[in-house]
């Protein structure tokens, strides 16, 4: 097995104070990446504040011999993300990788979700992602090079009860990869997104303790920072992962069926007798841009 190897490299890890982003941070400096250790050490609900979880995880790294700063910023204003990636130029030079990895939680029942629940969970993630994304990204084209890892959840792109929030706010991840892989590509910036699954913070009390002493957060290291490696050639993929087990989830379209020439009316129930063909999910697959889709729908065109 060739070694991966982040000597040269800059690398941005946001909410690396604990949790995932610990275990990304200290993999990718003992890889000889120079890390910025992104986390404003708030509680899981986004309260407080301070800088000691990043601090530590710096004390850490240098402890091992590697590099790193902290930054106390949050991702989710653009100030913050400006900051963040100023701090890796400042100090590094340059940015070669970023994984957008802060989160928080603030879970209720849909009925009785407050509106703060809401944008605040949304503020993290996914005005987090564009805050950080953006600044960073300007700097990768400069150097023409870069590796993006967003984070997602099963819990958006399959569902978890009492997250309606959080899941829209990590499948929203989905959503601006695939339209920023096309726009960063030729600027050889890859992005990937992961779905990762630990014990952390964040889940504890969640999971049964039997299932969970199973999930090391360590176990998400070796895709997430695969992703993040030179070596690592894709973008716009999703990995999915949990306790050693790593398998690649897409967004597919089914075959579907054409009604109709495109000139005549189409009634609802046409669509109702077909529907079983409609909802086939039999040979669906991935589209690499929204484009290629339609290419379904060409029969109908000639
Ligand atoms: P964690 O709670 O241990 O880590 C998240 C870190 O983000 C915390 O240290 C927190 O202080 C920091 N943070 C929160 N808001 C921030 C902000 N505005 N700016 C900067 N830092 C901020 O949780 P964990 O599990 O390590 O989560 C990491 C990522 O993985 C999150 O995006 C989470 O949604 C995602 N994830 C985790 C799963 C799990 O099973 N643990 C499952 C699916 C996704």
């Amino acid at each position: 097995m060739s070694g991966i190897s982040f000597k040269g490299r800059v690398a941005i890890v946001t909410g690396a104070g604990g949790g995932l982003g610990r275990e990304y941070s200290l993999d990718l400096a003992k890889r000889g990446a120079k890390v910025v250790v992104n986390d404003l050490g708030g509680t899981l609900d986004g309260s407080g504040g301070g800088s000691s979880a990043a601090d530590k995880v710096v004390a850490e790294i240098k402890a091992a011999g590697g590099e790193a700063v902290a930054n106390y910023d949050s991702v989710s204003t653009m100030e913050g993300g400006k900051n963040i990636v100023k701090t890796a130029v400042d100090h590094f030079g340059k940015v070669d990788i970023l994984i957008n990895n802060a989160g928080i939680l603030r879970d209720r029942s849909f009925l009785k979700m407050t509106e703060a629940d809401w944008d605040q969970v949304i503020a993290v993630h996914l005005r987090g992602a564009f805050c950080v994304t953006q600044p960073a990204a300007l700097v990768m084209k400069e150097n023409n090079y870069g590796r993006i890892v967003l984070t997602a959840s099963t819990s958006g792109i399959y569902g978890n009860f009492g997250q309606a929030n959080y899941g829209a706010a990590k499948m929203a991840q989905v959503g601006f990869m695939n339209v920023i892989k096309q726009e960063l590509v030729k600027y050889n910036i890859k992005v990937n997104t992961v779905a990762p699954n630990a014990d952390t913070q964040m889940t504890r009390g969640l999971i049964p303790e039997e299932i969970a002493k199973k999930l090391k957060p360590k176990f998400n290291v070796p895709m997430t920072v695969y992703l993040c490696s030179e070596e690592n050639q894709d973008t716009g993929m999703i990995f999915t992962m949990s306790a050693g087990w790593f398998a690649r989830t897409a967004v597919v379209s089914g075959e579907g069926v054409c009604i109709g020439d495109t000139e005549r009316d189409i009634a609802a129930e046409e669509v109702m007798e077909q529907f079983e063909k409609i909802k086939s999910l039999e040979n669906a697959r991935p589209f690499p841009n929204a484009t290629e889709v339609y290419a379904l729908s060409y029969p109908l065109m000639v």
